[in-house]
């Protein structure tokens, strides 16, 4: 079975992510869920919930060295949401939580990775935003980002309901 690491950063679409994982597995994924920490945070009361749902442990942190990994390699990478915040981290190299840790080094790795951000109007003027749209794309990362991709919202007109985690599914199922 292929397997599909689902990154979640701290963005109302998570509180959805029970659907993406179910959708992932109809798909014939085998899903292993990752969190940042913020994300975690927010999802604290339903994480064993979603272990149960994935069959794997949820992973928020980085692992002590000599600690096992314990999950399956991954065939691909969904990052779905994506704050600005992780967006920017990935792009500048840096890794303040775990799962961007993971696809700073996937890029190295050449791990099949798509981003599908959430970020408001307000969020996506900051000029740090296209350029690390760009510099990903040029490191052969999916950016599912303008047309086609995530629109940014207007200020508290995000519908987090209506998240299109269908959108990176469909690349992570072309790519693998
Ligand atoms: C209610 C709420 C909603 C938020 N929505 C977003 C969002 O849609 N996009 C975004 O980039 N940041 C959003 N943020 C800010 C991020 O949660 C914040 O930047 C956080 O540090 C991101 O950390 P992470 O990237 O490690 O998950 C939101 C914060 C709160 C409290």
């Amino acid at each position: 079975m292929r397997t599909l690491y689902l990154f979640c950063a701290a963005a109302p679409p998570i509180y959805h992510v029970a659907g993406a994982i179910e959708a992932a597995q109809a798909r014939g994924w085998d899903v292993c869920l990752g969190l940042t920490s913020t994300a975690a945070t927010w999802l604290h009361d339903n994480l064993s919930g979603l272990e149960t749902l994935t069959g794997h442990p949820v992973r928020s942190a980085y692992r002590m060295p000599g600690d096992e990994n314990v999950w399956p390699k991954a065939d691909a990478i969904c990052f779905a949401p994506i704050t600005a915040n992780s967006l920017n981290a990935w792009a500048l190299g840096l890794t303040p939580s775990w799962p961007v840790g993971v696809v700073v080094e996937g890029i190295g790795k050449r791990i099949p990775m798509v981003a599908l951000p959430c970020v408001n109007e307000a969020l996506a003027a900051h000029p740090q935003v296209d350029r690390s749209v760009g510099v990903l794309r040029a490191a052969g990362v999916t950016v599912l980002y303008g047309e086609g991709g995530w629109v940014p919202n207007p200020s508290g007109q995000g519908r987090p309901a209506e998240y299109p985690w269908h959108l990176a599914l469909d690349v992570a199922d072309r790519t693998v």
